[in-house]
């Protein structure tokens, strides 16, 4: 234990606080709005305040699941607006409101807080981490977004972009402390969400295609003191200074060549969750750099720690278990995906568990105090595994899905996975997990090692994948893009109970209620209550965006609220007309309750981020050769915002639909020039030459020219490539 003294003394104060606002149980003391005076017994306890959403994941569990029951299934249809906020970006939005004395807290873009009066959507403050967005941004894999604060004595704390942890006043905004968790001279970032542990705020960070070496860290609450740091790489197993703890020491031998020299990967960009039953901090670590084993680790091996959960302990740091669900990853399978712990009956018996939907395809759970697996399941199509083996924890792996060079392997889910970052939900009284699915397969390809350059500042997956495009087109092979639904999953069957389908493919968290309602948006532009029983649709509104955040609920004077950051990528729903109301991607706060009375504007302020001309793409005039050398640099530097196969569907728009198709010294001027960089889309002028800028609009044009087909009922458009 690090305490000091004088936050033991305040630890101790607040406990009597909290022991006096028990006592009075019936009628909490209000506290001043901003207040945010979240402590150990009121964190630990934070299901027994059905009003409060104390934490992104709503309690320690993570289960973002509301005992509240005053919106229910028979007045959730007169559900509505009670008041919004503009958030003044048109990118993607991935946070996850919380909700504590009285204020609302969300983040956005460029990891700007923005506190609200919950019950009126008055802004207290607006904070802004003066992130620099041209050095940063190009570093950003996936989008310049923030998946939302931790709340804590008086305090909001914030993981900026760039790398800092900040704590802010929670009335004020202003900034308490401050402190660099990165080396800024490393291509680090964070786009997650800290959680506090017993006085500690714990974060990781992003940058596995970015030559880093990944690891948590904790820091005190009070002061940003680092306390503990774990990595998820050994570093140079020969290099007499090597100072890793044993674990990392013993585990060196599960790598070869000299990853070290690049970091390794394997970042904890999303998921943490600390279980008091268990005493033990889970995390999540993604893949390793670079994708292609021929470049991480010549010859194989596990690779640890990437694509693991890993138990730690929250006051050291010191190691307990670690689960590796793809050793020896190759297919960006990150297991950062959101974890939960909960109750339920495994193979006959209640067992107190950890359980995620990653990437995989599989649904885990674990013994939460162990790490013992004890089902996985398969929740969604797979092809590189037929099943897990639940003897030795080791997936029954399909040969055909490794590749190498010269050797394509088409494989599912792809790196956009079954299941990313879109938080889940799960209710106890359905026993049924609430999880936002999404089907796609991808080529993958190794590039050559032997010619093969790590860009330090670049975007590596060590991937060749153009002529491995072709396997799409071959008979029976599935789409790159299949359905995406919300699916109903029992964890206790290994089945799911119900799917609804989404009419434009992607994902949205979720958020279940003790009414049985299941909440979420979809990115058609609507927000959703279902029956969490069977997913009936109880009632819907339009947003004005794609929504990809996950929702909370709250309650203040006696009524229920229910709360949604809505924004989706920088362009408006792919699929629906672009010229409607709700195919705008307005960025808001939109707050509900039962007979709201407030009104969105009827002409979306973002409007004029719709492409006037919709697809409007001028003819294919390329060599299949610059197609297919566009293909291979979209696919290094473009795809995590623009889409797969550039269909869309990132924290970019689809670009298909560009005016800039038709202007290439502006398409330069934005791709290489930066002259959208403050807005979130990087200058690649480090990466690319001016050919290959040419020859992703070249493939950008073929693309587009392909949906034009489809969209007129014409053959084509499936296999995004030249031929
Ligand atoms: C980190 C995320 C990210 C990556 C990676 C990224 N972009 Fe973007 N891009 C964006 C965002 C966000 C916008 C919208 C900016 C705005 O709203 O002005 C955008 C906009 C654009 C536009 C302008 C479209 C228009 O019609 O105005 C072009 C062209 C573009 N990107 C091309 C590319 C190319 C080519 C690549 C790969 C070399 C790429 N982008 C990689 C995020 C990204």
């Amino acid at each position: 234990m690090k305490y000091s003294i004088k936050t033991a003394v305040a630890a101790g104060l607040a406990l009597i606080a909290a022991a006096l606002v028990v006592s009075g149980a019936a009628a909490p003391a209000r506290r001043a709005i901003g207040a945010a005076a979240v402590n150990a017994t009121r964190h630990l306890n934070a299901n027994s305040e059905p009003g409060t959403w104390m934490s992104a994941g709503r309690t320690y569990d993570e289960q973002r699941y509301s005992p509240l029951t005053l919106i229910n299934q028979s007045n959730v249809k007169n559900l509505s607006l009670a008041w919004y906020g503009d958030i003044d970006t048109t990118n993607a939005q991935e946070s996850t409101p919380v909700i504590v004395d009285g204020a609302l807290y969300v983040t956005t873009n460029w990891s700007i807080v923005k506190a609200y009066n919950a019950k009126t959507g008055e802004k207290l403050w607006e904070y802004d981490p003066k992130v620099d967005r041209v050095a940063t941004g190009p570093i950003a894999c996936c989008g310049t977004v923030n998946r939302g604060v931790a709340v804590w004595n008086g305090k909001v704390y914030v993981a900026a972009l760039d790398g800092r942890l900040i704590a802010l006043d929670g009335r004020t905004g202003a900034v308490k402390w401050s402190v660099q968790t990165t080396d800024p001279t490393q291509p680090f970032t964070i786009t997650g969400v800290p959680r506090i542990v017993r006085g500690k705020v714990i974060i990781g960070n992003a940058g596995a295609e970015y030559t880093v070496r990944g690891y948590i860290g904790a820091y005190d609450a009070e002061t940003g003191r680092q306390l503990w740091r774990f990595y998820t790489v050994p570093s140079n197993p020969n290099d007499p200074n090597n100072k890793d703890p044993e674990i990392l020491k013993r585990y060196a031998s599960t790598w070869k060549g000299e990853w070290w020299k690049y970091g390794g990967g394997a970042t904890a960009w999303d998921t943490i969750l600390y279980d008091p039953k268990s005493n033990l901090v889970y995390f999540g670590t993604g893949n390793g750099l670079s994708w292609s084993q021929d470049i991480r680790s010549p010859g194989g091996g596990d690779n640890l720690f990437v694509s693991s959960i890993i138990a730690l302990n929250p006051d050291t740091g010191e190691y307990k278990w670690h689960y590796q669900e793809t050793p020896g990853d190759e297919w960006d399978y990150d297991n950062t995906n959101p974890l939960m712990v909960a109750d339920i009956v495994v193979k006959g018996r209640m067992r107190h568990v950890l359980m995620q939907a990653p990437k995989t395809g599989f649904y885990y759970i674990w013994d939460a105090k162990t790490g013992e697996l004890l089902s996985a399941e398969k929740f969604a199509p797979a092809n590189w595994a037929s099943s897990i083996d639940i003897g030795n924890g080791r997936p029954v792996e399909n040969p055909a899905a490794r590749y190498g060079v010269g050797r394509p392997a088409l494989v599912y889910p792809a790196a956009l996975g079954a299941h990313n970052w879109h938080p889940m939900s799960f209710s106890p009284r359905t026993n049924l997990v609430y999880i936002p699915v999404t089907e796609n397969a991808a080529a993958y390809q190794s590039a050559d090692p032997a010619t093969f350059k790590i860009n330090p500042r670049g975007y590596n997956t060590g991937q060749s994948n153009s002529a491995a495009g072709a396997l799409f087109n071959e008979p029976g092979a599935p789409p790159r893009q299949g359905p995406s639904y919300l699916q109903a999953w029992n964890p206790t069957t290994g089945k799911e109970a119900w799917r609804v389908p989404n009419a434009v493919f992607g994902a949205s968290g979720t958020m279940v209620t003790a009414s049985d309602i299941v909440f979420s948006g979809n990115q058609a532009g609507e927000f959703v209550a279902y029956d969490a029983r069977n997913g009936t649709k109880l009632w819907s509104t339009p947003v004005q965006a794609r929504v990809q955040a996950a929702p909370a609920t709250y309650t203040i004077d006696g009524e229920q609220y229910v709360a949604i950051l809505a924004g989706g990528g920088a362009g408006p729903p792919t699929g629906v007309s672009r010229t409607s109301a709700t195919s705008a991607n307005n960025a808001r706060i939109l707050v509900f309750k039962l007979g709201g009375t407030a009104k969105l504007p009827t002409q979306p302020f973002a409007a004029a981020a719709v492409p006037a001309g919709g697809l409007n793409p001028p003819p294919n005039t390329a060599t299949n050769e610059q197609v297919i050398d566009g293909e291979n640099a979209y696919g290094k530097n473009c795809f995590t915002c623009h889409g797969q196969a550039a269909v869309g569907g990132g924290s970019g728009p689809d670009l298909r639909y560009s005016p800039l198709l038709r202007d290439l010294a502006g398409w330069k001027n934005v791709v290489l020039g930066g002259a959208k960089a403050t807005n979130g889309m990087p200058s690649f002028r480090a990466s690319l030459t001016d050919d290959e800028a040419t020859s992703i609009q070249a493939y950008v044009i073929r693309r587009a020219n392909d949906e034009k087909d489809v969209q007129a009922g014409r053959a084509g458009g499936r296999g995004g490539r030249g031929g």
